[in-house]
């Protein structure tokens, strides 16, 4: 298969963390017969540099006309950087927002995986993780509260605030399919997460979400209320498989479930629109203390390149390849600074992707 990538490498740690996520899939290309072909844009820091804007319509238009975006980091040194001493929609991370609104990413993946190898960074019980944690939070993206009517008046003296939260129909089910979807490839059971027990826009939810079900008879359809969720996810996160759910709460739950993980540098993602298109990217940001030192953990950016694999072009062995060889590599005892710990060996950046690449 000829596969066309965009590379966003983007500022900080993300250009040397892209290079190996490449290398790593140029070594997939040579055993399982596909070209991976790169046309490199510009996004964030690096943008403004070059034209004064984070991304500009030609990377966008670039973006938009490739079968998947591979994704490092965008961003500096926040208190620290020419970059910040703009409007917000000049600064590095308006590149982000734009991307993601001009590609109609309504859907963001989030796994959680804890490698035995790093289960001592795991901050749970050993018994409270049980036969082990994997699970994927597929969160609504675009709507929700995030994107509804808000302001502020003052009424008799008295400050108000109003935030709104919408769902229509077609949101949830787009997404509900997408979760849907991706329980198929894994143990077939999708945990859909809502408040239907106090919000209208949860009953819908739930409504919509059973809907999309009768779809997938072999998928099995629990509900569980936020509130809870959050309390399972620290006394059994086993039980999690797929947890599909709308934007803020699917913000708060991810990163309580990636804390079981114990490291960033560990942590892939993938943003999702109606077609097999996605842009892939590592959890963590530019990292702009470590960059350019050697030092970056590129597994993040490994593990989000096997999503796409899977995600956008249907290559399920060979995304199975690339997580294998990063099991191995753990297995074996190599790890980054970011998850060192006694009695293994340290690696960089460089020799971390070849070890990965080597084990494909
Ligand atoms: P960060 O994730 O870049 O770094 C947090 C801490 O984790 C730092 O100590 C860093 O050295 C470490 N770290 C992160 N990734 C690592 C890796 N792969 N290997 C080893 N250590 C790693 O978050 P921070 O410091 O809050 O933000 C730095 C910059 O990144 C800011 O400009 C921020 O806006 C931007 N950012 C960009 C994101 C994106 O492009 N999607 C997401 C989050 C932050
Ligand atoms: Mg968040």
């Amino acid at each position: 298969m000829n596969c066309n990538i965009v590379t966003i490498p983007g500022d900080g740690i993300g250009p040397e963390i892209v290079r190996e996520a490449c290398k790593v899939l140029d070594k997939v290309g040579e055993v399982y017969g596909h070209t991976f072909q790169y046309t490199k844009i510009l996004m964030g820091g690096c943008s403004i540099d070059e034209y004064g804007v984070p991304l500009t319509d030609e990377a966008l238009e670039t973006a938009k006309k490739s079968d998947a975006v591979l994704l490092g980091a965008v961003g500096g040194n926040v208190g620290n950087s020419k970059w910040y001493d703009v409007a917000p929609n000049l600064r590095p991370e308006a590149g982000l927002l734009a991307i993601r609104k001009g590609l109609n990413l309504f859907a963001n993946l989030r796994p959680a995986y804890l490698y035995n190898e790093l289960a001592d960074a795991c901050p749970l019980k050993k018994e409270n993780i049980g036969d082990g944690f994997d699970m994927i939070i597929v969160r609504e993206l675009t709507g929700g509260l995030y994107f509804g009517e808000r302001h502020t008046e003052e009424a008799d003296g008295v400050l108000q605030a109003t935030d709104t939260l919408t769902y229509n129909e077609n949101e949830i089910r787009r997404i509900a399919i997408k979760a849907f979807d991706i329980a198929m490839k894994r143990r077939k059971h999708v945990i859909s997460v809502d408040k239907a027990n106090v919000l209208d826009s949860s009953r819908l939810w739930r409504k919509v979400v059973e809907e999309v079900a009768k779809d997938y008879p072999e998928v099995k359809l629990e509900h569980m209320l936020v509130d809870n969720c959050a309390m399972q996810l620290v006394m059994n996160p086993g039980q999690f498989d797929v947890v599909l759910t709308e934007n803020m709460f699917g913000d708060i739950l991810s990163d309580e479930a990636s804390m079981i993980t114990g490291s960033i540098g560990m942590l892939s993602s993938a943003s999702l629109n109606e077609t097999k298109f996605g842009m892939y990217e590592p959890s963590h940001g530019s990292a702009p203390d470590i960059a350019g030192k050697d030092l970056a953990n590129p597994i993040a950016t490994v593990l989000s390149a096997a999503m796409m694999l899977r995600y956008s072009f249907d290559m399920d062995k060979e995304a199975d390849a690339i997580e294998a060889a990063v099991q191995q590599v753990l297995t074996d005892g190599y790890r980054t600074g970011d998850i060192y710990s006694e009695g293994c060996k340290k690696v960089g950046t460089i020799e971390m992707g070849d070890l990965i690449a080597a084990r494909i």
